[in-house]
């Protein structure tokens, strides 16, 4: 599949749940949030045949995602499936970590080959306040049952937040280069703000690394390094070990090698995270459409991706991150 920018769209996020036992203040809003009913979420069936219609257009690579994808009942049933379909030669998953040192091993066997995990802060009192719970014991055990798994490749996540979560920047540096896992930054994006956080807590990438480079030298960078996404990459001086950045607000060449396609679990597909766009496909399907509907389906939404996201235009998307999957 190709959209009308010439983007080729090879990775497709697939939300499995829109819920989450964590309450991120960036992700979920302050007040009540009402799940979704059941009978609205894509079955198993339904969200394997929806990657086997997109694989069958190109997409090899799959990252399940949420909310939190690991409170899906029978995950790794579903997770199974979704790596064995023909076509799908790379998959992932993004999770909180709460529930990994129940499912990493069982992932990794079903065929995951990377998690991405969030993880913001290593002190305890401030994780407890941006995510709402007081998890990190169970989130640093959850990295451990990942390593212990032997997945081929953890990065973190750290979402930054100026007036939070800069002082913590050396210790998670050092906590992922000892366990040589993937540390990555985080523009925070304006798709849910609340009392926690507010423009005010937007820090850029660029004031990130160079806070970073205060302490630990200037970062190297690496022009040729690429994971699948758009995140650019440092190496630290005399460490041997390497960081990634990602920009979706102040990077302007952020979106130009976007190669990915979204599934929402209520059966949407969305060209972009940071557009209000989005095309309900569970309907026609549970009407009876063909495979060669469906695929035009596809087809028609990748054909309307815009160019670039909208963060920059103030733009506050028509749904919660939580629904999206990130
Ligand atoms: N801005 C930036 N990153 C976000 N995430 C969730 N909401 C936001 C936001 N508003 C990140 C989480 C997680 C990933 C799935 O998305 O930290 O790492
Ligand atoms: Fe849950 Fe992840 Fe959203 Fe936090 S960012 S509320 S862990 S889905």
């Amino acid at each position: 599949m190709e959209d009308r920018h010439g983007h080729r769209i090879s990775y497709l996020r697939v939300s499995i749940t829109d819920r989450c036992n964590e309450r991120c203040a960036y992700c979920m809003p302050g007040e009540l949030h009402e799940w979704l009913p059941r009978e609205g979420v894509l079955t198993f069936e339904e969200t394997w045949r929806l990657v086997s219609i997109a694989a069958s257009l190109g997409v090899s690579k799959v990252r399940i995602t949420g909310g939190e994808p690991l409170t899906r009942r029978d995950v790794v049933d579903l997770v199974r499936g979704v790596a064995n379909i023909d076509g799908i030669h790379d998959l992932g998953l993004s999770t909180n970590a709460t529930l990994l040192p129940k499912f990493a091993r069982d992932l990794r066997e079903a065929g995951v080959r990377s998690v991405n995990i969030s993880l913001d802060t290593l002190d305890r009192q401030f994780y407890a306040r941006i995510t709402g719970r007081d998890f990190l014991p169970q989130v640093l055990d959850g990295i451990q049952s990942a390593i212990d798994a032997g997945f081929e490749q953890i990065k973190l996540n750290c979402v930054l937040m100026r007036g939070h979560n800069e002082d913590q920047f050396a210790a998670l540096i050092e906590f992922a280069g000892e366990r040589g896992l993937m540390l990555r930054f985080i523009e925070l994006m304006p798709v849910t703000t609340t009392e926690v956080l507010s423009d005010e807590n937007f820090m850029s990438i660029l004031h990130a690394r160079r806070a970073i480079e205060k302490e630990f030298g200037e970062l190297i960078p690496e022009p040729g390094f690429r994971t699948n996404g758009p995140a650019s990459y440092y190496q630290i001086p005399n460490r041997n070990q390497r960081i990634g950045f990602i920009g979706a607000l102040t990077n302007l060449h952020f979106c130009e090698d976007c190669n990915k396609l979204r599934l929402t679990c209520d059966g949407k597909l969305r060209p972009c995270l940071g557009s209000a766009l989005e095309f309900d496909i569970l309907t026609p399907m549970r009407a009876g459409a063909s495979d060669d509907e469906l695929r035009q389906f596809f087809l028609d939404v990748v054909d309307r991706k815009p160019l670039q996201h909208d963060f920059r235009d103030n733009y506050q998307p028509n749904r919660r991150m939580i629904a999206i999957g990130g």
